[in-house]
């Protein structure tokens, strides 16, 4: 008889964790789409806006991609006396400085600056160390990947949301360039609805790396996050801590082949989004940077989402599969709900492998935060 309740008991803790574990995200989703998503942006854009822009491109043994790269910014429909390139190049092994200056030689009618730094110490690194240069020299710096590839109105749409007093930091949306991969698709494109619906209220703490810019006055006036992990994300939401609106939006975007060891990048893009989850916000408030606005709000709900939400997955398996040893017949259910939607709804198995790259982040960050970043 007691067996039978604590099993039954396990059973409903389990079932009621799955509940919030997918209802807190649907209920999130539909209430971003229904009232933000088709608003009106609340912000005075310009197309004619034309700031100096400096895009700043890390770079680690790019050599496939950097002439490509190069080629995509300069023909960027933007006056072209208002731009710099600044490559930060760590000491790679492949070629690409040469590459780089090569490029130069052939294109000389647009500012370049190459800074090579003589030991890898990271991007994060690369990247401080270039704004660091360029800071006060320009209006907007841009961050962008060697491998991501901009539209040719990329940077003038960029552009024209900065001409707001209350835009401090914009990201593009993301594809990909090779759409074999369907469900990539699915995930991508429910993010970058939620990022938008975000940014229509106010801001989203997630930015995209292979394309985002800030404001380079506000940039000399708060700084940027620089506690070890932090990379995009950090900056965006730093930015928004810092009182201003940091927006993914929906007219520009951005292309990234698919490479490397998908799996891997996965973890690593997982670890940097907790530590900025982690960490952002008490960095703002050291700082002395800190106002509290309604972006506050969506802080709480997407650290909710990505510190707290994949453990209530974790947890209710792990109750289910105990109380299934212990013989209960109705744990069954939900774990063969379960593992049949995982093998057949390919939507499903994204969201819980991104549940279990969430987990393995967070469990990883206790051990390589204490090394030196390398990316
Ligand atoms: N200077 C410098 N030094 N650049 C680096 C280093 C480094 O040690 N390591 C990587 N980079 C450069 C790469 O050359 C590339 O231009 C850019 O940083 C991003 O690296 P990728 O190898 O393309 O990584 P990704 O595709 O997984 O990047 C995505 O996730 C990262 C977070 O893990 C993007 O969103 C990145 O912007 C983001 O930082
Ligand atoms: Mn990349």
């Amino acid at each position: 008889m007691v067996n039978i309740t604590s099993t039954n008991i396990l059973d409903i803790v389990a079932l009621a964790l799955i509940a919030l574990h997918f209802g807190v995200p649907l209920i999130y989703y539909i209430y971003l789409k229904r009232k933000w998503l088709n608003r009106p942006w609340n912000i005075g854009v310009d197309l004619n806006h034309t700031p100096r822009m400096t895009i700043i491109i890390p770079t680690y043994n790019e050599a496939d991609f950097i002439e490509k790269k190069m080629d995509n910014i300069y023909k960027q429909d933007y006056p072209r006396d208002k731009l710099e390139i600044v490559v930060v190049d760590s000491a790679s092994t492949d070629g690409t400085p040469e590459k780089v200056e090569e490029w130069h030689r052939k294109n000389p009618d647009i500012r370049l600056k190459l800074i090579r730094e003589p030991v890898r110490r990271g991007k994060l690194y690369a990247v401080l160390n270039a704004i660091n240069k360029v800071v006060n020299d320009t209006d907007i710096i841009v961050l962008t990947d060697a491998d991501a590839f901009f539209q040719p109105d990329s940077l003038k749409h960029l552009a024209k949301y900065f001409k707001d007093e209350s835009v401090g930091a914009v990201t593009a949306s993301i594809k990909y360039m090779k759409d074999r991969n369907m469900i990539e698709d699915i995930y991508r494109e429910f993010y970058n609805q939620v990022r938008i619906a975000e940014s229509k209220k106010h801001s989203t703490p997630v930015h995209n790396g292979p394309l985002q810019a800030f404001k380079a006055d506000i940039i000399r006036r708060v700084g940027l996050p620089d506690f070890p992990g932090a990379d995009d994300s950090a900056f965006a939401s730093y930015i928004a801590f810092a009182g201003y609106r940091a927006i993914q939006v929906d007219d520009v975007w951005v292309y990234e082949p698919y490479r490397g060891s998908t799996l891997r990048r996965k973890i690593r893009r997982a670890q940097h989004l907790t530590l900025s989850f982690l960490y952002t916000k008490k960095h703002a408030k050291k700082k002395g940077v800190y106002r509290r606005t309604i972006f506050e709000h969506i802080w709480y709900i997407e650290y909710y989402l990505h510190i707290v939400n994949p453990w209530l997955l974790l947890t209710a398996t792990l109750l289910l599969v105990t109380s299934l040893i212990q013989g209960s017949l109705l744990a069954m259910i939900p774990l063969l709900l379960g593992a049949t939607v995982l093998v057949t709804l390919r939507p499903a198995k994204t969201w819980i492998l991104q549940q279990i790259y969430l987990i393995i982040a967070m469990i990883k960050n206790i051990w390589t935060r204490s090394e030196t970043w390398s990316h």
